[in-house]
């Protein structure tokens, strides 16, 4: 039986992952930080079959006693302060987890179990101001954010320890990917969600930021598989996972609405306090390394994943 374990399981791709993996027949452990309310929302199917261990990633004590309990064969790095929003009004707790975290968890796998194999949730964020289009693994990174620069940092003392220390590291540069557990704060989600409000009569309007932004959505139950994947090559190496499509805010917006007869012109509201103070206008992602060497291919496509996470809500509203 392998043995896998995971940090940031609570969150979208945690779950996710963690479901594949049990599917395959692993071991998962799972890195859960305390928080004063625990929210097992994304994992309440599989909260029983996982083997919780406590710790955060800024502790890397914790971390080193984690791999120690763990002994696992593969480690997936998946915790982050993820919205990049939050990132400028808290900088330095975001460089903390969204950065430093990464080193603490190289670490603890160099100390207790350096032939562990370890994967890095690296993100197109690090693209940013885009200098090329669609952007492949050898664009070089323009970060926009604090969170995009911890993520560039991230990806970069991965790379530096796969050629340092001879780990299996890797590095999945993953695009936008969303799903009905994304958090309600995201574009997708909140557009979403809200959409399913306005259909009830729960509310009447829904505040947005800037709708010309252009990103490459996928649906992240496509996305962890390609996580997986990586670990199960011959070398380490990093890899792009997107769709190769890009979609505007606005785009998004017209599919929700429409999907349950509504204009959304009558109820979106520009809120200026949403516009962020650097944005990233436009992300395409080129992933024909990831389809030639890792056979991966995304199965949902961008309308479908929208209207997927707008029933997902309804239902979840009736209930
Ligand atoms: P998410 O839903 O925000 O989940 C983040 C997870 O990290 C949660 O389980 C959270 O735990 C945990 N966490 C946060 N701070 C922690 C800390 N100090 N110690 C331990 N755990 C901590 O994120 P996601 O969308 O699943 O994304 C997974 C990873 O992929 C992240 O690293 C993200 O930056 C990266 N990424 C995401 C995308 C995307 O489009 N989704 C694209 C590229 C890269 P709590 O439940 O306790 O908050
Ligand atoms: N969240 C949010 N809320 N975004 C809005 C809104 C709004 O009301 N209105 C417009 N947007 C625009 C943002 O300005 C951004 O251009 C776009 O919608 C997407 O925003 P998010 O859904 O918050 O995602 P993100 O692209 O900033 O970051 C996500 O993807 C990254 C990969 O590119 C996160 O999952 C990151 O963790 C991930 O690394």
């Amino acid at each position: 039986m392998k043995r896998a374990l995971i940090t940031g399981v609570t969150g979208q791709d945690g779950s996710y992952l963690a479901e594949l993996l049990l599917e395959k027949g692993y071991k998962v452990f799972a890195l859960r930080r305390r928080t004063s309310t625990q929210n097992y929302e994304n994992v309440e199917n599989i909260k029983d079959k996982l083997q919780w261990i406590d710790g955060d990633l800024t502790d890397l004590a914790s971390l080193i006693t984690a791999v120690q309990i763990a002994q696992p064969d593969e480690v997936y790095n998946l915790a982050a302060q993820s919205f990049v929003a939050t990132s400028w009004p808290q900088p330095i707790s975001t460089g903390q987890i969204t950065a430093l975290g990464v080193t603490n968890m190289l670490e603890a796998v160099r100390i207790v179990k350096p032939d562990a194999r370890f994967y890095q949730a690296s993100s197109s964020e690090m693209f940013g101001k885009v200098v090329e289009t669609p952007q492949n693994e050898k664009t070089p990174f323009y970060p926009r954010s604090p969170y995009g620069v911890s993520k560039v940092y991230g990806h970069w003392i991965t790379v530096n320890y796969r050629e340092s220390f001879n780990m299996f590291a890797c590095s999945g540069i993953l695009f936008n990917h969303e799903s009905p557990r994304r958090g309600l704060e995201f574009v997708t989600r909140k557009v979403t969600n809200t959409v399913a409000k306005i259909k009830l009569g729960l509310v009447d309007e829904l505040r947005l930021g800037n709708l010309d932004a252009r990103r490459d959505w996928g649906f992240a139950g496509d996305y962890v598989k390609a996580m997986w994947l990586m670990l199960q090559q011959n070398t380490p190496d990093d890899y792009i996972i997107s769709t190769g499509e890009t979609h505007s805010v606005e785009e998004l917006v017209n599919i929700a609405f429409s999907y349950v007869g509504l204009d959304w012109r009558n109820y979106v509201i520009i809120d200026r306090n949403l516009i962020r103070p650097a944005e990233v206008d436009l992300l395409l992602g080129d992933c024909t390394k990831a389809k030639e060497k890792l056979a991966w291919k995304t199965e949902v496509s961008f309308k479908e994943l929208i209207q997927m996470m707008v029933d997902a809500d309804l239902e979840k509203l009736k209930k």
